[in-house]
């Protein structure tokens, strides 16, 4: 396994559509395992193929149980509710903003060996689904909020919202 480097905003890449896998070969695998790892040494919740410069439809989201669920063409299928919260990305570091997201989301993929399955998650992990999915349009999670603020501005946030309490 290998480190990728994570592509920040700015990148043309990043707005790009990515194309379908079509092969299940060693060299997908190779590129899943690579993520994982650059995933877990960046410390983030998701990362898909386009933030390592790979303009093809896989992300892996790490779940509640902090398991790495592989999604490899995935299309979201079913929504329910609604969360409006903070949302980050490591292709935006040091930026968060609030975003509406729905609940609970189910994604059909599939799996590193083609196999279609689908799964379904609510709270962060929907929100995760919905956020890396987005990249393989080219779409990053600061389109959709009024504007970013750093670590600073929310911490201020939160002190101030404590003290009217
Ligand atoms: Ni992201």
């Amino acid at each position: 396994m290998a480190l990728r480097e994570i592509i920040k905003k700015g990148d043309e890449v990043l707005g790009k559509k990515c194309h379908p896998v079509t092969k299940f070969d060693a060299k997908l695998h190779r590129l899943l395992d690579d993520m994982a790892e650059t995933l877990r040494q960046a410390d983030g919740v998701g990362l898909a193929a386009p933030q390592v410069g790979i303009l093809r439809q896989i992300v892996l989201v790490i779940n509640k149980q902090d398991q790495i669920i592989e999604l490899i063409n995935p299309e979201i299928i079913a929504t329910s509710g609604e969360q409006y919260g903070l949302e980050g990305c490591l292709s935006v570091p040091g930026r968060y903003g609030f975003v509406k997201r729905p609940m609970v989301v189910r994604v059909r993929a599939q799996d590193r060996f083609g196999n279609t399955f689908e799964v379904e998650d609510d709270e962060i992990t929907a929100r995760c689904f919905c956020h890396e999915i987005d990249h393989l349009s080219g779409h990053l999670f600061d389109e959709l909020c009024d504007r970013t603020y750093t670590v600073e501005e929310i911490d201020e946030m939160e002190r101030q919202a404590g003290e009217k309490e």
